[in-house]
């Protein structure tokens, strides 16, 4: 499908999706919203897609929130819908069985760190800033924030970002464990291409069973927890790729991992 707001790029197994509205730091207006929907379950559809990363264009902004106009002309009833549509988005995002990495070039404020805390990997570009500024507005996070910033960083980081509404910079993301990797702009790319290769190219079971395990483990007690380890390690022996993996280590080879 062809989007206004999305540009799409297909690399050795790694989608790119680019917000594309540069002129408004690429907020998340209602339609931007249903396109990323419609461009994740596509990428979560076609098997040629291993590890999905997603960015904004230009290089000031990754997204810069939820788009404030359209915030504005919302009543109560359109707004909680607005709110469901965001957070069903991410949730999309967190859940998806293929890896997700966030490429924050920029401003990730609002719904735009809200989109990056939805990922399963974040590399910020030194220059990066986020945050949660809702407050300043006179409302709150709407598409997830609280919830999955609170899990990440817990309450005192969580309360005090989210009431103060001030950003962090990238640096201090990385000391708050918001980012896995801070990296100078200029390696930006390369860097978010050798994390997708290495993803693109692990035994996709295996990413799966981890995925699911982490995203499902947070929410769960640890005896549930165990128990979908257990079961997913057993799936992963079942295929082909453990048997490469495994006569790799033994033969003292790269493994070739064949998605079997
Ligand atoms: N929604 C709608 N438009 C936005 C936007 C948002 N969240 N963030 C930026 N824009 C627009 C600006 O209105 C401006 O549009 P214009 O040129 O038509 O006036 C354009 O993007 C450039 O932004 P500008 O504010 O001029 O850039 P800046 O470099 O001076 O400031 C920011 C950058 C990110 C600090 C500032 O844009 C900002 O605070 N944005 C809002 C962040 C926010 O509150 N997000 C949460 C929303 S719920």
């Amino acid at each position: 499908m062809a989007f206004d707001n999305l540009l799409i790029n297909d690399k050795d197994r790694v989608r790119t999706i680019t917000v594309n509205r540069p002129d408004k730091l690429n907020a998340l207006n209602r339609q931007t919203l249903l396109e990323l929907q419609q461009a994740i379950i596509e990428a979560h559809g076609e098997d040629t897609v291993r590890v999905i990363v997603l960015t904004g264009a230009g290089d000031k902004a990754f997204v810069a929130g939820a788009d404030i106009g359209e915030i504005r002309a919302q009543s109560a009833v359109e707004a909680r819908a607005f709110s469901a549509m965001g957070q069903n988005l991410m949730s999309l995002i967190q859940s998806l069985d293929k890896p997700v990495i966030a490429a924050i070039n920029g401003f990730a404020l609002g719904g735009g760190m809200e989109l990056a805390l939805a990922c399963h990997l974040r590399i910020a570009s030194d220059n990066a800033r986020l945050g949660l500024p809702e407050i300043k507005l006179g409302i709150m996070p709407g598409f997830g924030g609280t919830q999955r910033l609170l899990r990440l960083v817990g309450t005192t980081r969580a309360l005090e970002m989210s009431l103060t509404g001030e950003p962090v910079a990238a640096e201090h993301a990385l000391e708050l464990g918001i980012v896995n990797q801070m990296v100078a702009s200029d390696k930006l790319d390369s860097a978010t291409t050798a994390m997708a290769g290495k993803l693109a190219t692990a035994a996709p079971e295996a990413v799966r069973g981890i995925l699911q395990a982490i995203n499902q483990g947070a929410d769960t007690d640890l005896k549930t927890g165990l128990a979908l380890e257990t079961a997913r390690f057993a799936l992963c022996c079942a295929t082909e790729d453990m048997q490469e993996g495994t006569s790799a280590f033994l033969e003292k080879r790269k493994p070739e991992f064949k998605g079997r």
